[in-house]
């Protein structure tokens, strides 16, 4: 046995100082230790040849001799790597091709930081259907068929309603969504709602048929007009920075009693009175309220132990205000010079 260990010490210092270049070299080192009829499977033969006792310990150095082997082979075979495959013509000096990675759209940075400020104050996300029904978007709000709070939003129609069939149509607000959750989940209710909405409107700078809004909605016993007030602080303090001032203006929306408009100081002219404010300094951004008794009692929530806020706001305005853009149409052109302006919030 000694000589055979011997041997397989030579072979195996062989193995260690081989040098290959090309794939034919790797591949004639395989067969060479490791093939069928190669070193390894020879010495393996020799096992016959030991002595019983001394079989366990011989076992042992030819698995190490093996392992040696196919180690080595993958050392070899890494250290090619893709070169083998290459064409001898190809300049591998030559600079590669610019890799562009691609951004993010600036709604959707916008959206993400509102949904992660509110997330904060543990608001959870919940999605609704773009296309409606009528009870979700209007008649659940309080906006019964006669009611002209309708004419507020002009309404692409899905399907006109039939005598059977009330009317399809393209949500006109994400307060649907606000709907869709008392419809399913009961008081304490903290949600946000993320999404798009569309309007019959004519294409501008300023308008545009469809757009972004988050809703938010607050259920729960004892929630008073200071919570919302509160929340919507905090949220513009963290959206636009400690600086930021609000200020609430009474309004009228049919699911909300009493009903506001929050501004916030213009964030383009600091107060200071420029286009986008209208030289006011203010800038409306979000239309908010106490949830209307007649919203919960939709939805067998009882009025008199659950009180609740609502509001909802557009991520274009918010990113306008963010990044200064004044044409609304911007963000749908998909203009990639545009669009790689933003690569994070
Ligand atoms: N749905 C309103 C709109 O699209 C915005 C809004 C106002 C949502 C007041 C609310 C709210 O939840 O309480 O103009």
């Amino acid at each position: 046995m000694e000589a055979l260990i011997q041997q397989i010490e030579t072979i195996t210092q062989e193995i260690q100082n081989t040098v290959a270049t090309t794939s034919a070299e790797v591949e004639a080192f395989r067969i060479k230790y490791l093939g069928t009829k190669g070193l390894v499977k020879n010495m393996m033969g020799e096992m016959k040849s030991v002595p019983n006792e001394q079989k366990k310990e011989f076992g042992q150095i030819l698995n190490a001799f093996k392992v040696a082997a196919e180690e080595k082979l993958e050392i070899l075979v890494a250290a090619l790597g893709d070169t083998s495959t290459l064409d001898a013509s190809i300049d591998t000096s030559l600079p590669g091709d610019e890799f562009t990675v691609g951004t993010r759209h600036p709604l959707n940075l916008v959206r993400n930081q509102m949904v992660s400020i509110f997330k904060r104050l543990g608001f959870a996300v919940a999605e609704g259907p773009e296309i409606e029904d009528d009870w979700h978007n209007f008649g659940a709000m309080n906006l019964p068929a006669d009611h002209p709070a309708r004419d507020m939003q002009d309404t692409f129609y899905v399907q006109e309603a039939t005598e059977e069939n009330a009317s399809w149509l393209l949500r006109t607000h994400t307060s649907s969504v606000q709907a869709r959750v008392m419809e399913s989940q009961k008081p304490p209710i903290r949600v946000i709602c993320p999404g798009r909405v569309y309007r019959n409107e004519t294409i501008s700078a300023r308008a545009h048929c469809f757009f972004h809004q988050v809703e938010g909605l607050y259920i729960d016993e004892n929630v008073s007009f200071a919570d919302l007030k509160q929340t919507l602080y905090f949220f513009v303090q963290e959206m636009f920075g400690k600086d930021v001032k609000v200020r609430f203006r009474p309004s009228y929306f049919p699911f909300t009693e009493p009903s506001a408009e929050m501004d916030i100081s213009c964030q383009i002219c600091s107060g200071k009175g420029c286009n986008i404010c209208k030289h006011t300094g203010w800038v409306e951004i979000l239309g908010s309220g106490m949830v209307h008794p007649n919203v919960l009692k939709n939805f067998d929530i009882d009025p008199e132990k659950y009180t609740g806020f609502a509001f909802g706001m557009g991520v274009e305005r918010i990113a306008q205000l963010k990044y200064q853009v004044n044409d609304l149409r911007l963000y749908s052109q998909n203009d990639l010079r545009f669009l790689q302006q933003f690569k994070s919030v």
